[in-house]
């Protein structure tokens, strides 16, 4: 199926507006729900919450009061698109079981990327950030068990495997090794543009939302263990918005940012399996056929430039939530002791990175080391899921 969403009609803004019955969402069931329909819905937040703070950073470099107008009454409906869409997640879930959820996003969302993305450069910025967050799932099912005594397959099935990726401890990087390459907007593709900003948007969204629940903890190690990942989120968000060309003006900023709001529903409605949850982002695909229309005019009428030269004249293949089992093992078996050195990557620890780990540890167990040795100390053995057999590298296997 072809699918130009610069041809399509959408509701028009003025219709957009949404009453507190049809705010009030009601939530899917967090024992019975498809794993992949909450990935969808974290996604989802993670894209909205990205439309608005853009939205809102824009307007505040924008002197032209017809555009500040037009921008906020975009925004508006943005706010409710987020609030219908992460309202979608059960208030019975813990947070312990959100974050989980999180993690699993970042993994196969991630995965999926990566396997998609045609450039090389960009496809490693995918596979080295994947490997990171596969290993903060293993650290918070260890946490999840520790704390709330339960499992996490309870939470990602039997669809993301849980062991150890590359360590979490050593995620810790001097700052300036977490810069990468820009693309270069004029001769890159057009599905890598979507890609860079559907997982800077999903890290971003993890980032606050650590930064937000982490103290809400009584035990000193759930506290601690969300002040170690959320430091390293901040380091993901970092890796993946260098990827995006800071030469974007801010028009095609915003016409990518509702270009890419179109892709993922559309991709969304072509895979959801609950029905319910369909019909949003079949409306909110919408909604968002006009937003992108509305930028399109923006950036013609002020950017002097047609949108058709920036976008991918139909849309690629649907996003897809699916198992990427084999293809993280791999990853696991070639490049777990990758780090970063300036913009490029490194098997062995350099300088920089040797001052940082030593500044950051300061001799003492990490957070992420200790919730491990707890919960074996506790439960008599670590947390894992491994469903395709045992760990892919002999000194991670359980001993
Ligand atoms: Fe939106
Ligand atoms: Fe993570
Ligand atoms: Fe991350
Ligand atoms: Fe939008």
């Amino acid at each position: 199926m072809t699918f130009n969403p610069l041809e399509e009609r959408g509701i028009p803004l003025d219709r957009q507006v949404r009453n507190w019955r049809e705010l009030d969402v009601m939530p899917i069931d967090p024992d019975h729900a498809d794993p992949y329909t909450r990935c969808r819905i974290i996604a989802m937040n993670g894209i909205e919450v990205e439309a608005i703070l853009f939205n809102h950073q824009f307007a505040r470099h924008c002197t032209i009061p017809e555009v500040r107008r037009q921008l906020a009454e975009t925004r508006y409906i943005e706010a409710q698109q987020q609030k219908v869409v992460n309202w979608l997640l059960p208030g019975l879930a813990s947070v312990l079981e959100t974050t989980i959820a999180y993690e699993q996003v970042a993994v196969d969302l991630t995965a999926w990327v990566a396997r998609m993305e045609p450039d090389p450069y960009l496809k490693q910025a995918y596979e080295f950030g994947v490997l990171e967050d596969f290993d903060h799932l293993y650290r918070y099912a260890n946490l999840f068990e520790l704390i709330e005594h339960r499992r996490a397959e309870r939470v990602v099935d039997q669809l993301t495997e849980v062991m150890p990726g590359r360590p979490t401890m050593l995620h810790h990087r001097h700052p300036i090794d977490n810069l990468r390459e820009p693309y270069d907007k004029n001769t890159t593709a057009p599905l890598s543009k979507l890609h860079a900003l559907t997982i800077m948007s999903a890290e971003q969204q993890t980032m606050n939302f650590y930064m937000n629940v982490g103290p809400e903890y009584m035990e000193p190690i759930a506290r601690q263990l969300y002040q170690e990942i959320g430091l390293i989120e901040e380091e993901h968000v970092t890796h993946y918005e260098s990827l995006v060309d800071p030469g974007e003006t801010w028009w095609e900023q915003l016409v990518n940012h509702e270009y890419n709001e179109c892709y993922m529903y559309y991709s969304f409605l072509e895979t959801e399996s609950d029905r319910r949850v369909r019909s949003i982002w079949e409306l909110h695909l919408n909604m968002e056929l006009e937003h992108l229309r509305i930028a399109t005019e923006l950036m013609r009428r002020h950017d002097g430039r047609d949108p058709k030269e920036v976008l991918a004249p139909r849309f690629p293949a649907p996003v897809r939530f699916e198992p990427n089992k084999e293809y993280l093992r791999e990853l696991i078996a070639t490049q777990i002791d990758y780090t970063t050195l300036g913009t490029g990557y490194v098997q062995e620890a350099h300088e920089r990175f040797q001052r940082w780990q030593e500044q950051i540890h300061d001799d003492e167990r990490a957070p992420s080391e200790r919730v491990i040795d707890e919960n074996r100390a506790k439960a008599g053995e670590e947390y894992r899921l491994e469903t395709e057999g045992v760990h892919p590298l002999p000194s991670l296997r359980r001993h």
